[in-house]
């Protein structure tokens, strides 16, 4: 009798956490139909974006860049970027021929993280110092002091920008929160701090990350037209015509067209599929109310939504045989850790095992359970890849160029044909989880489908919101 009984309570514990998935499951769905939904929401929200201030909450900022590199620029420049996992530096060398590598220095850091909400003279004082010391290194006989030197800085936060090389910072996200930042000018922080080093450098332009991907990747192959960033935080800029911009009528720039900083991360629809745990995680941010796409997509949250739903699961049933306290700590479960564990290949799944015992302290997992959590993973990768997918097709639309009627060159469908357009993309999540990437191309084909995907190309830059802000310098400094 006890034997059955322990049997009929195994099952019962294995039936709550099917529950658990199969709820997650419903609740993450994104078939193709609302998908489809997103994207026509993305593209209006992009309408009333540029309408006016405040028209939506895609802030669809101004980024005075009407132009981007060609691969004429020439000369040595620098780069600062701050806003990902690591600090960088950079110094890039153009020769004025476009050239399929760039021959440029870089050295990253992680930053320390008491600096996240340190003073804003505290954080610009260690950026200034690691730009000193890079450049010290250069070893050439260069005298710091005498050589001016010119800088792009890319800081990876919503800006309204005054002009390419000011602006102001309008919210802190990703888990920042330096005091008294909000409503300066960050440029000018930058500015005031490098002139404490003594260092005779000049801030000539302030790049948001996607704006560097998308200077760099137009560099390498004049297609591009909008970049997106799937890292700690997600977003998304685009090259538009400067009369669809409305809310900044009379405005003229020479192309007649300007690259917009969507901040998509801030988008909001009521078509996204929102599970508890969202809502939840939500409440439990710095920032509630703010960036409801980006915590649905960035790798600054996968892993925390997947913890919370072990830590439900755990609850409900004993799955882990107890119930570990670290399973209550938010973000200890980074996603880089938790990729590994959705691509754990094994037959065992011995890499889940493994890393549900460094993180979470559970020493023995069962393989049921390991299962479970592969699945849990790939959920919620899934729903992000495919969101993610959606907005592309989102600015796609905006600017004619998802395939639909407005293809160029023709009358009817038959004879007309879709421009190539290429979309340059950067952040691990994209170019480090092939799971994450294989769901948004998927994603694309599906909600595009494969006659006008082929069109589509999307291309992954290296360090471009470094190199690429370093170029912006260089077509601004003069
Ligand atoms: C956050 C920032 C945005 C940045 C993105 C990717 O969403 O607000 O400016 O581009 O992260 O780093």
């Amino acid at each position: 009798a006890v034997v059955v009984g322990r049997r009929v309570k195994s099952r019962r514990k294995w039936r709550k956490v099917v529950n658990v998935l199969r709820e997650l499951e419903e609740g993450c769905d994104t078939p193709v139909g609302r998908l489809k939904q997103v994207v026509d929401a993305m593209a209006v929200e992009m309408h009333a974006g540029l309408a006016s201030e405040g028209g939506s909450k895609l802030k669809m900022l101004l980024t005075f860049v009407d132009n981007l590199p060609n691969g004429t620029e020439r000369g040595t420049y620098y780069a600062l970027h701050l806003g990902g996992t690591n600090f960088r530096v950079l110094r890039v060398h153009l020769n004025g021929q476009r050239s399929s590598v760039l021959e440029h220095d870089v050295e990253r850091q992680p930053i320390p993280e008491h600096l996240m909400t340190s003073t804003s003279e505290e954080l610009f004082d260690f950026i200034a110092s690691s730009l000193k010391e890079f450049i010290a290194k250069e070893g050439d006989g260069s005298n710091i002091s005498t050589n001016r030197r010119e800088l792009g800085f890319t800081f990876s936060f919503p800006v309204k920008q005054m002009s390419v090389s000011s602006g102001i910072l309008i919210k802190w996200t990703k888990g920042f929160s330096v005091v008294n930042m909000v409503g300066r000018d960050v440029a000018a922080c930058l500015q005031e701090a490098l002139a404490r080093k003594g260092l005779d450098v000049h801030v000539a332009a302030l790049v948001n990350d996607t704006v560097g991907t998308l200077a760099l990747g137009h560099y390498h192959d004049p297609d591009t037209v909008a970049a997106i960033i799937i890292g700690t935080g997600t977003n998304a800029c685009y090259l538009e015509r400067i009369d669809a911009i409305i809310k900044c009528q009379g405005l003229l720039t020479a192309s007649g067209r300007m690259v917009v900083n969507m901040e998509w991360g801030n988008f909001w629809s009521s078509h996204l599929p929102r599970t508890s745990y969202d809502i939840d995680l939500d409440a439990e941010s710095p920032n509630p109310n703010d960036q409801g796409f980006e915590k649905m997509i960035s790798g600054m949250y996968l892993g925390d939504i997947v913890r919370r739903v072990i830590l439900r699961m755990s609850m409900e049933s004993d799955m882990f045989e107890l119930i570990s306290p670290k399973l209550k700590i938010p973000f200890i479960l980074r996603t880089p850790l938790m990729a590994a564990m959705h691509e754990d290949n094994s037959p065992d799944l011995r890499e889940v095992a493994r890393i549900l015992k460094e993180v979470f302290e559970i020493p023995e997992v069962p393989m049921k359970a390991r299962k479970i959590v592969v699945k849990v993973c790939d959920v919620v990768t899934r729903r992000a890849a495919r969101l993610a997918a959606a907005g592309i097709v989102g600015i796609l639309k905006k600017i004619g160029r998802d395939g639909s009627g407005g293809i160029t060159g023709g009358r009817g469908r038959s004879n007309t044909k879709m421009r190539r357009t290429v979309v340059a993309i950067e952040g691990g999540l994209y170019s480090s989880y092939s799971l994450f990437s294989e769901y948004l191309h998927e994603a694309l084909n599906e909600i595009l489908g494969e006659e006008i995907a082929k069109h589509v190309i999307i291309k992954v830059t290296e360090d471009g919101s470094g190199i690429g802000t370093a170029l912006l310098a260089a077509s601004y400094s003069s």
